[in-house]
């Protein structure tokens, strides 16, 4: 099978040494060793997190710590204000209503950011028990005010529960000083570990809410999670291999420092941005709000996703995301989260100058590679 270069909003590529820790032997999950690595994690997250709420690791993928939030959180007839605009948004308001919950949905326009007065509109008008937002919107390429929305919860006493899972680890994220009540990670995306691990920190005030919860489901109810972890360990066996890779790419990031990783983030997005525009590309999302973890650009009009994706994909060796839902085959997203550094981008926008160009738009060699390198030149 041919070795792609992934250039997707998660999975990541891993380093040699994630993937040499995972191939370390299997150990008891309820012995000191493990639980020494299980407070290296927890500690680790913590700072990456910007919080000192208790830290909670679930095996699951990231949707596994959305699900976690809101049914532990949640009962039956409960009003919950949900940011949307964006497929994973629009996911926290399939799980509301899964759990006999009401949604009170603040419509954003894809690609677009919210407007913080629009959720103090609906809270007004609601009587919210939480506000849930999607900080980094991977389908749309859109970065939320957080902190802005973080001050409207705290305003009318609603838990506000924030889905960090494609900006922890790549951008700022401030759980404590913007109010995160539950603030929820993915192992795969900006933390370079593999699939199948998600982070959930919570508050003291989720916890009060958490504990007078009838909470109706099993595997994934934080107060479980709670009690064990007040054990030093986790209600069930945990994916011990998967906590390896993690304990190594916390390492990692700690040697390269939380605020080099943004700036090396952000750095990566604005040349990305730079690079496609200088080739006669449109940005999708709102340039104001853009992710600095992943870019969503337009597929110009004559051109379909399978003259940008699909060459990409066969003819360089590189996987790009496709747009989804009612932007599919409009948009195309670069992944620029993890690892990603000045030759993996520049590889990148190399091959899409070249892609672009055999497809037949009017572009001159270079100018991305050129734009992006200006950036690069500035830092
Ligand atoms: C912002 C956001 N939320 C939630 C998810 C779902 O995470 P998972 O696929 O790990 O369950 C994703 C996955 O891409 C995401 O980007």
């Amino acid at each position: 099978m041919r070795r792609m270069k992934l250039m997707i909003p998660g999975p990541v590529e891993l380093s040699p040494e994630v993937l040499l820790a995972m191939a370390r032997p299997m150990m008891g999950h309820r012995t000191p060793d493990f639980e020494a690595i299980l407070e290296e994690c927890w500690s680790g997250l913590k700072e990456i997190f910007q919080t000192k709420n208790d830290m909670l690791l679930i095996t699951g993928s990231g949707t596994a710590g959305m699900d976690a939030a809101i049914a532990s959180t949640i009962k039956e007839g409960d009003e919950y204000v949900c940011i949307t605009g964006g497929k994973f948004g629009e996911r926290f308001v399939e799980m509301v209503k899964a759990y006999g919950g009401v949604p009170r949905e603040v419509k954003v326009e894809w690609g677009r950011a919210v407007d913080p007065a629009e959720v103090d509109k609906a809270l007004s008008q609601s009587k919210a028990k939480a506000v849930t937002l999607t900080h980094n919107e991977t389908s749309t390429g859109v970065l939320h005010d957080a902190e802005a929305v973080g001050k409207v919860a705290k305003k009318h006493g609603a838990l506000f529960i924030m889905d960090a899972i494609t900006s922890i680890g790549g951008d700022y994220v401030k759980a404590d000083e913007w109010g995160v009540d539950i603030c929820i990670a993915g192992s795969q995306k900006c933390l370079v570990s593999p699939p199948g691990l998600a982070m959930v920190s919570v508050s003291p005030k989720a916890w009060e809410v958490i504990g007078k919860n009838k909470t109706r489901n099993y595997y994934l109810n934080l107060a479980s999670y709670k009690k064990s972890m007040e054990k030093k360990t986790t209600p069930f066996t945990p994916s011990v291999t998967l906590i390896y890779g993690l304990q190594a790419a916390l390492r990692a990031i700690k040697e390269e420092g939380l605020e080099n990783r943004i700036k090396r983030h952000r750095l990566m997005a604005r040349a990305t941005r730079e690079a496609v525009k200088a080739m006669g590309l449109e940005l999708y999302a709102d340039e104001g709000h853009a992710s600095n973890t992943v870019t969503s650009i337009k597929i110009p009009q004559g051109l379909t996703d399978e003259d940008v994706r699909g060459k990409m994909k066969k003819e360089h060796g590189i996987l790009l995301a496709g747009g989804q839902d009612q932007i599919k085959g409009k948009i195309f997203r670069i992944g620029h989260m993890g690892n990603v550094e000045y030759l993996d981008l520049m590889s990148v926008l190399s091959a899409l100058e070249l892609t672009l160009k055999k497809a037949g738009r009017d572009i001159e060699l270079g100018s991305g590679l050129g734009a992006a390198q200006r950036v690069f030149l500035q830092g």
